[in-house]
Order: structure tokens, then C-alpha cells, then sequence
């Protein structure tokens, strides 16, 4: 260790490599604020005098032609002031993040039950509820679909499909020794924020909106507002200084409500609340895309894949949205954490007459890579292996052999091994998995489950456009710091995260770093905060911005000190070398009288990155996130009921910048996969009306659905990427983990037959879906012993 000579002449001074403010499990900055309720979301901001509620008057028709809308007793119900159609809307009638196929208004046609045809505003926001519903609207229906399978039937698609093949597929099939095949749904989640769709436009002068919006994408909802009214992006300003959850339902639509309460209130001149209660935020809203899968599987007597096919068909709703992006990453996540040689994926966007399936945490991730671990889970099954087994034998390989993905990025960074290793031996896998064999055999009706799943995620956005960013960083005279990045906060804690990368640059503590709202007049074309880049880009962005206005305080310091810049350390809230010392807060004086610039911008572009979007190959990833964990349940094979009862989860944040948030990221990404997979149940009814569209029909956990015994580690690595510090993402992947409550599921049922028959189970694994494949391996198992 290389400590100064002399002390120097304050009594805090610690040598910078002991001195950090990264790496440390500092709380939220709005951990308090959140627990007193003292935090303040967009519904929260005093209202302006004069203000106006707008509500959306809905569709009743999944598809139809709209012949004439009265909306005579809407406009003479109390309260109310007034009501637009899409006529009134003064630019573009459009919110499509890509395509522009999202009329913000229905314009003649419907296309899903929910769908907003127009706007009322009143006084008050019961009074535009109440007035919306007042509306007569004569239908002409037109034939609906409401299925991704009956999309395909009908072959309607919002996009063309999307085929990735390598090698000869075909051939492998038929050449492997054994095979499986079969078909798989997997249902859609709603995003369930706990703060709704919220925006609230006021006009300023000059042609001016200032938008305060619940939203993962201010920079977009800028853009739509702009189109929509028929103005310039310099005109509309968009804020956001935190969400109450976004997870993907915030990113492309918030557009619509945004653009509703601007349309509104640039017609009126008056500022404009639109706060849809949960049931219309449901109904019209998007969710993740529900999946169907036909899959064929080739693999050899030890259970090693020789060849994978699949075509998953998402559900896209009526317009595209985000579909293609999710769909994509779909495709560059089958492989999951599994060398496959030879591989045929086809990805269809099926046009539905339902909500525009949108973005959601995983982003079409989850839903690639469960379709593999489920044709492993067979594989295991049909070979009487352990499908730990079978998963490690499919690994990745560890020294640069079998490390391609299909999409031809090389693996480069695994750790799968080692992680997978580790939790095995934490999680007691072995021992407890011949200790439910126990349990099994002399339970008949409670059976046991156990299942290690593995994950390995792709970190970058899939365009390498996207992922960029910008900061701007100013420094006061009394040496507090402020920070605007491009990244909005909604509870994943980027805020906390990049306030502690400026403070670790400028040898400050924290409690002198404050982030402020996210605020496209500060910066401009930022990304959407998704793909769990938010603190990787932000980070760095911030980090240069904090960079240079450190070279401006080094050159200050070494004048005054007469030394080497690189002699100077910034730690602990001083500049120092070993013979001299001054507060930040000074220098930052000296540095100001000296007139040198104390704030400054900065900006990040993730190096490395191409993608072609016509073959589907490329390095679209800067660096891969890891994880893996162990899940053990029991069910009921008489009503379906199940418990979570232990989780180990094991991730890989690479150097955490802050591993109380991280740990925080996989315990909430774990529970929400969860829930995806078993309780939450989207359900239409025949004509396309979504019937779970409140909490007491929808079902996400409670804290009684988390298991009693649940065990966060965080996997101590490097990213060998030059991320931030060496840290990796944290937001999206761990939902995957989740995986391995479904195939525990999955396993309790296969207990009744002494694991011998594939339980035939669809996602979410309700108690119902469990009583049904628990029905089926029954009968399955009898027809076997009469054939016998
Ligand atoms: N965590 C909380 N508490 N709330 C959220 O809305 N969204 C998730 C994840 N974790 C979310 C969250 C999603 S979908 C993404 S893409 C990332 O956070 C985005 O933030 P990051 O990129 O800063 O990790
Ligand atoms: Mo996250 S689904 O990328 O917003």
C-alpha cells in the first residue's frame, strides 16, 4: 500500500482506493420519501388553477366500422366543458413509437374493445368519467381475431415475420437420435405500475406545452406531442422526476395520454389532466405479448441439442407498437444460456383485435428463452436425467469452444459454469432433490418440485442507435452538485446509481450529489430508459460530464499546489496529494474566481455495437448478464393449489454499483416473473372484452405469495465490458429467474407419474392449468398401463 508520507493536515483523509462512493448499498434517494408517501408523482404536483380532467370514451367492439357517434349527452352532462374526436386534433393523428399505425383517436374504425374514440373534459375528474360513458355509437362488425393462433390461421400480421437460421436444421432433425416436439402457450402480464398512466399538459406562451408525464421516454412523448399538435419539438417540454413502476407499459404508451392531455389542452388553452382509473389503463393499454410456440427438438442419448426449431407467434394486438423489437429480441434469446449448432427460429407478429402488446420487463427475452427450457425440460424427462443435467451438457462452452450464439455475437464473457456450480452447492440442490424423491413417494396428494433454471441476457439495446446518452452535471459554489441525465426513474433506483458515479468522480460524498427530473429541455434525444441500460448509459454520460469538470478543478489545484495534476486525488470531499490538502468546496471557489467552467455536459455511446436487421446477425450486445436459481414447491394434485416454499437466487451484477439495489432488482424481477407464470391471468371474453382488467379478477403476488425462504446472493464478478466501474444490468434479467418456479411447478406434477409423463403445462400455471396437467398425466399414465 502506497500511504502518504506525512498525513495530511485533515483528520478524515483515507488513501482514494479505500475511499468510494460506488460499490457501496446506499438506500434509494427516495426510500424515504416513498415509505412516508412524501414523494411526489405526477397527480401529486399542485394543480394549477383552472385546471381540467379529460377522460377516453372507449370502444365496445373488438372490430368494427364506426357508422355515427352521438355524443350529445356527453357534451350536456354536468361538468362537462368539452369533446374531441380525432377532427380536432390540430397535427398528426398518430402515436405509433415506429409504424405509424396508433391513431391516437379511432377515426372510422375500431380495432380492439377499449380502443379510445374520443376525449371529454370537465371540471372535475368523476364528472369526465361519468359523462364518457354517456356516448351512443352505431358499430357495423367487422370478423375479429383474438388469438395469436388465429392469426396465424388468417395469416394476419403487423410486420413480416422474422426467420433466423444456422447450419442445416432439417437435416439435423432428422439425422439426431431422438427428438421432441409440441406446441407451448404462454399468456401475456399486464404491467400493473402501481402508479397509473398519468399525464398533465399546460400550455405556456409562444405555442408552448409543458408536459409533466408518468413515462420511461420523455424524448418520444416530445416527439408525438410535437406531431400531434402540429408544432415543433422546441415547443414541448416533457418532465418526468419519477414514475411509481413503469416496467415496459411506460416506454411507448404513455404516448397516448400524453397526447390526449396536450390535444386537449392546446385546444382550450388551459391546462389538462388525463388520469384514466385502473380498469380504462387496462383496457386500453398493452401488456407483453402472449406466446404460441411449435417447437421440434433434436438431441443425442446424453441429452446435447443437435438441432432446435421453433415458431412463435406473438400476440401483437392491432397495431405493432414495439413488436418488432420484442420480437427480435425474442429470437436473439431462445438460445438462452445453450449452444445451439444447428437452428431454424421464425417469429411471427400476429395482428389481433386487442390491446397493442407493447414493451415489458425482459422485453420478448423471457418469452424466447422459455420455450427452450421447456423442450430441455422434456429431453431430461424422456431420458430419465436430471434436466440440471441436460441443461449444463448444453451449456455455452467455457474456453471459446461452442460459443456462438445463432445470431453469430461470440459468448465471450460466460460465467454460466461457475455460477451454476456455486448455487448448487448454496442452494443444498442436490441433497433436497433426493429428499422430495423421499417426500414424493410417500406423499400421493401433496407433491414436491424442484428446478434449477440458468440465465444469460443480452445488454444493449438491439439497435445500436439507441444506446446513447447524455448528462449535465453542475457544480455551485458551495460545492453542491447537481445532475440531469437522459434515464427517468421508476423505482429502479438510476438516480441513486449515477448520483453515486458523480460523486465517486468528484471525490465527494453523496449527500452532495442531488438528481433532478428527467427534463427534455436539459437533455436532448435521449433513449427510452429500457433494455436495463438506463445506469449502464447513464452512467458513463455522466460520469464524462463529471470528468471534465474534475480536469478543470485538477488544473486549479495544481497551480495552487505547484505539483503534478496527476499527483492529485479527489476523495473523502478533498483534493489532496500527500503534502497538500484543500475541500472541494474550496477549490470549487478558487476554480470559479478563476473563472473556469463548473458545470458541463457529457455523453456515451456504447462502443462495439452492429446489428442487420435483415439477417438477424450481428454483436448487438455489449456484454451478457448472468444468473441462475433454485426453486421448491408443493401442490395439491386435488384443487392445484401450490406454495413457493425456497428460492435461491444467484446473479451476476458484475462490480455492483450498489448491491442493496441490485439485490432489490432481483427479489422484485423474480416475484413479477412469477407472477407472470403462474398467477396472472390475462382472459377476453368472446367478443374481445378483457374481463381481468381490475385487481380483484387480476391476479399479481401479494407478499404472501413470496416464498418464506428466500435467498439473494449477488455472483462476485468483473465485467470484462468497460461498463460503468464494471458493473452490470440489473433490471430486466432477473425476471427469467422465474423460470424456475414454472418448471418446479412443473416437476410436482410429474412426480404423480414418477416423472415418466411430460406434464402438458401452458403459462400462466394457474391452480387450474396445474389441475388440468395434473388430470392429464392421470389419464396418460393409464393408457400406458392398459397398453402394457
Ligand atoms: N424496477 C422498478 N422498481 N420499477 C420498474 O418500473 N422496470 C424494469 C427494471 N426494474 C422497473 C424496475 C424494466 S422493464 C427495465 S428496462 C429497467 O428497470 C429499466 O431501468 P434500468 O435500465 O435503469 O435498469
Ligand atoms: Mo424495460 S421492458 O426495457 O422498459
Amino acid at each position: 500500500m502506497n500511504q502518504p508520507a506525512s498525513p495530511p493536515n485533515h483528520s478524515t483523509y483515507q488513501p482514494p482506493h479505500a475511499w468510494a462512493e460506488v460499490g457501496l448499498a446506499h438506500p434509494h434517494e427516495s426510500a424515504r420519501l416513498h415509505v412516508t408517501g412524501e414523494a411526489t408523482y405526477t397527480d401529486d404536483i399542485p394543480e394549477l388553477q383552472g385546471t381540467l380532467h379529460a377522460a377516453l370514451g372507449l370502444s365496445q367492439q373488438a372490430h368494427a366500422r364506426i357508422l355515427a357517434i352521438d355524443l350529445s349527452a356527453v357534451k350536456a352532462a354536468p361538468g362537462v366543458v368539452a369533446v374531441f374526436t380525432a377532427q380536432d386534433i390540430p397535427g398528426a393523428n398518430d402515436c405509433g413509437p415506429i409504424i405509424h399505425d396508433d391513431p391516437i383517436l379511432a377515426d372510422g374504425l375500431v380495432q380492439y374493445v377499449g380502443q379510445p374514440i374520443f376525449i371529454v373534459v370537465a371540471t372535475g375528474h368523476d364528472a369526465a368519467r361519468r359523462a364518457a360513458r354517456l356516448a351512443q355509437i352505431d358499430y357495423a362488425p367487422l370478423p375479429a381475431i383474438l388469438s395469436p393462433q388465429a392469426a396465424r390461421a388468417a395469416q394476419s400480421y403487423v410486420l413480416p415475420p422474422m426467420r433466423l437460421v444456422r447450419g442445416d436444421p432439417a437435416r439435423a432433425l432428422l439425422q439426431a437420435p431422438h427428438s421432441v416436439k409440441g406446441t407451448l402457450e404462454v399468456g401475456g402480464q399486464e404491467q400493473f405500475y402501481l402508479e397509473g398512466q398519468i399525464s398533465y399538459a399546460i400550455p405556456q406562451e409562444q405555442d408552448g406545452m409543458h408536459v409533466y408525464c408518468s413515462t420511461q421516454h420523455p424524448s418520444e412523448m416530445q416527439q408525438v406531442i410535437a406531431h400531434a399538435l402540429g408544432r415543433s419539438a422546441h415547443h414541448v417540454l416533457v418532465e418526468c422526476r419519477r414514475m411509481g413502476g413503469g416496467f415496459g407499459g411506460k416506454e411507448s404508451q404513455s404516448a397516448i395520454w400524453a397526447c390526449a392531455a396536450a390535444v386537449s389542452a392546446a385546444r382550450l388553452q388551459r391546462p389538462v389532466k388525463l388520469r384514466p382509473d385502473r380498469d380504462d389503463d387496462m383496457q386500453v393499454s398493452g401488456k407483453r405479448h402472449g406466446f404460441y410456440y411449435e417447437y421440434e427438438v433434436g438431441y443425442d442419448d446424453s441429452g446435447r441439442i443437435l438441432a432446435a426449431r421453433v415458431e412463435m407467434v406473438a400476440d401483437a394486438g392491432f397495431s405493432a407498437d414495439l413488436s418488432g423489437p420484442v420480437a427480435t429480441r425474442a429470437v436473439c434469446h431462445f438460445d438462452n444460456a445453450y449452444f445451439l449448432s444447428e437452428v431454424d427460429i421464425l417469429a411471427l407478429c400476429g395482428k389481433t383485435n386487442l390491446q397493442s402488446n407493447t414493451a415489458f420487463r425482459g422485453f420478448g427475452g423471457p418469452q424466447g428463452a422459455i420455450a427452450i427450457e421447456y423442450a430441455i425440460d422434456e429431453i431430461a424427462r424422456n431420458l430419465g436425467l436430471d434436466p440440471l443435467t441436460v441443461r449444463r451438457r448444453n451449456f455455452y462452452g467455457k474456453n471459446g469452444e461452442r460459443n456462438i450464439t445463432p445470431y453469430g455475437q461470440k459468448v465471450t464473457d460466460n460465467v454460466i459454469h461457475a455460477l451454476v456450480d456455486a448455487l448448487e452447492v448454496s442452494s443444498d440442490y442436490q441433497h433436497r432433490r433426493q429428499q422430495i424423491a423421499a417426500f414424493n413417494q410417500a406423499s400421493p396428494i401433496l407433491k414436491k418440485g424442484l428446478a434449477l433454471t440458468p440465465v444469460k441476457f443480452g445488454i444493449s439495446f438491439n439497435l445500436p442507435h439507441l444506446n446513447q446518452a447524455g448528462a449535465l452535471v453542475h457544480v455551485y459554489l458551495d460545492g453542491s452538485v447537481l445532475v440531469n441525465h437522459g434515464g427517468t426513474e421508476m423505482g429502479q433506483g438510476v438516480n441513486t446509481k449515477v448520483a453515486q458515479v458523480v460523486a465517486h468522480t468528484l471525490g465527494i460524498p453523496l449527500q452532495q450529489v442531488r438528481c433532478t427530473a428527467a427534463d427534455t429541455s436539459k437533455v436532448a434525444n435521449t433513449s427510452a430508459t429500457a433494455a436495463s441500460t438506463g445506469s449502464d448509459l447513464n452512467g458513463m454520460a455522466a460520469q464524462d460530464a463529471a470528468l471534465h469538470i474534475r480536469h478543470k478543478l485538477t488544473a486549479v489545484a495544481a497551480a495552487e499546489f505547484g505539483v503534478d495534476p496527476a499527483a492529485l486525488l479527489f476523495a473523502d470531499g478533498r483534493v489532496c496529494t500527500d503534502r497538500h490538502s484543500i475541500s472541494f468546496t474550496e477549490l470549487v471557489k478558487k476554480a470559479y474566481l478563476q473563472r473556469a467552467q463548473l458545470w458541463s455536459d457529457g455523453f456515451y455511446a456504447t462502443p462495439d455495437l452492429h446489428w442487420d436487421t435483415a439477417t438477424l446477425t450481428g454483436h448487438p450486445f455489449y456484454y451478457f448478464a448472468y444468473g441462475a436459481a433454485v426453486s421448491e414447491v408443493v401442490i395439491d394434485t386435488l384443487t392445484g393449489e401450490w406454495k413457493l416454499l425456497r428460492v435461491d437466487a444467484l446473479y451476476d451484477t458484475g462490480e455492483s454499483l450498489n448491491p442493496a439495489i441490485d439485490i432489490g432488482q432481483v427479489e422484485g424481477g423474480f416475484i413479477q416473473g412469477v407472477g407472470w407464470l403462474t398467477t396472472e391471468e390475462l382472459w377476453w371474453n368472446q367478443d374481445g372484452k378483457l374481463m381481468t382488467h381490475s385487481p380483484s379478477t387480476y391476479k399479481i403476488p401479494a407478499i404472501c405469495d413470496c416464498p418464506s425462504d428466500f435467498r439473494v446472493a449477488l455472483f462476485r464478478n468483473t465485467n470484462p465490458a468497460a461498463t460503468i466501474h464494471r458493473s452490470k444490468a440489473s433490471g430486466e434479467p432477473p425476471l427469467l429467474l422465474a423460470f424456475s418456479a414454472f418448471f418446479a411447478i412443473r416437476d410436482a406434477i410429474a412426480a404423480v407419474a414418477e416423472q415418466r409423463i411430460n406434464p402438458p403445462l401452458k403459462a400462466p400455471a394457474t391452480s387450474e392449468a396445474i389441475l388440468n396437467a395434473v388430470q392429464a398425466v392421470q389419464a396418460a399414465q393409464i393408457l400406458r398401463a392398459m397398453s402394457s
